[in-house]
């Protein structure tokens, strides 16, 4: 009886010891020894969820992550805080998680933590906004000065080669607005297109609003407002109309997306919607080449359309 008593006691023992066991830590968990049937976890980290783009983007992502059962992505919503952002990234780190998806409000507070993550062998997957340098795995976006020079050209060609601009610019310290300006500028260069007024309106659609009443306020002529994204160019649009001018002058804007830029199109809010794809199916692709042992290139430029009134219906013109 005792001896039972003793064996049941030990065989309790180590399964209670084994069901305590921590997981290894995570400097020693070698990516090669994962066991195949392992889930894959990858930290998505999100600047911020205010514009419809980037809720697209966490769909485009979720939808694609979808298709593959052994995969789960964990969200977190930077709040449009870059400190919060740097944050969420060292606890996807700290999680040991199998690959980060980041998507940086700004380059340069989010360049140490992604180079953090990535020298400790987590792939990172920079999408739409850069960090500096190259301590990251792979970078996914559309060609930002491309899309800004193209949508300078077909401003000069709008407005017959000369007139007064508004440029609402994006977040300076974003790689995107930095882009969508310096292109947009080598696009009208020689013209008689002229920037009259030009301020950064970061991103945001009230903010852009609250700066073209001031534009409004100082200039009598303005022919068009080139703004870095939909809601920037909509801000603007608002602001024009309550001041009675929006027949006055055109709205042109960048993402294209169907249920805002496209729409505004079709609505004749905007006269040109120039798309930046979310990139979100994309960076799990990669993701899944890279966890099935291909080579990949560091870099990865997706194509974007234009959408004006006369080609929307046809689905848009290929930049
Ligand atoms: C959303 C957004 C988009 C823009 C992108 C640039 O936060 O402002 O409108 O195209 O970010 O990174």
């Amino acid at each position: 009886m005792k001896k039972n008593i003793a064996l049941v006691t030990a065989a309790a023992c180590l399964i209670i010891a084994g069901c305590g066991q921590k997981p290894e830590p995570e400097k020693s968990t070698a990516k090669t020894d994962i066991p195949e049937k392992k889930v894959k976890t990858i930290g998505m980290s999100q600047c911020n969820l205010g514009e419809p783009w980037r809720v697209q983007m966490n769909e485009d992502v979720r939808k694609a992550a979808e298709k593959y059962p052994g995969v789960k992505v964990v969200f977190k919503d930077a709040q449009n805080d870059s400190l919060r952002q740097v944050s969420q990234v060292e606890e996807f780190i700290n999680a040991n998680v199998d690959a980060i998806i980041i998507s940086p409000k700004e380059a340069a507070p989010l360049t140490p933590v992604v180079a953090d993550a990535y020298k400790k062998g987590i792939p990172v997957i920079v999408l739409d906004r850069r960090v500096l340098g190259d301590q990251y795995t792979c970078f996914i976006g559309a060609d930002n000065k491309k899309i800004g020079k193209a949508a300078g050209e077909w401003i000069v060609k709008k407005l017959g080669g000369k007139g007064n601009i508004v440029e609402l610019k994006g977040l300076m310290t974003s790689t995107p607005g930095q882009d969508r300006h310096s292109g947009f500028r080598k696009g009208i260069e020689g013209s008689g297109v002229n920037v009259i007024f030009d301020v950064d309106m970061k991103w945001l659609e009230p903010e852009a609003r609250k700066e073209m009443e001031s534009a409004l306020a100082v200039h009598d002529k303005i022919d068009l407002v080139y703004a870095h994204n939909d809601p920037g160019a909509h801000g603007a649009y608002l602001a024009a109309k309550a001041a009675g001018k929006e027949k006055d002058m055109l709205f042109v804007g960048i993402d294209a997306l169907p249920q805002e830029g496209q729409m505004y199109v079709k609505q004749g809010i905007l006269s040109a919607s120039f798309e930046y794809p979310t990139g979100g199916k994309d960076a799990i692709e990669v993701l899944m080449d890279i966890f099935n042992g291909k080579k990949l290139e560091k870099e990865i430029t997706i194509k974007s359309r234009v959408f004006t009134k006369d080609n929307i219906d046809k689905g848009g013109e290929w930049l």
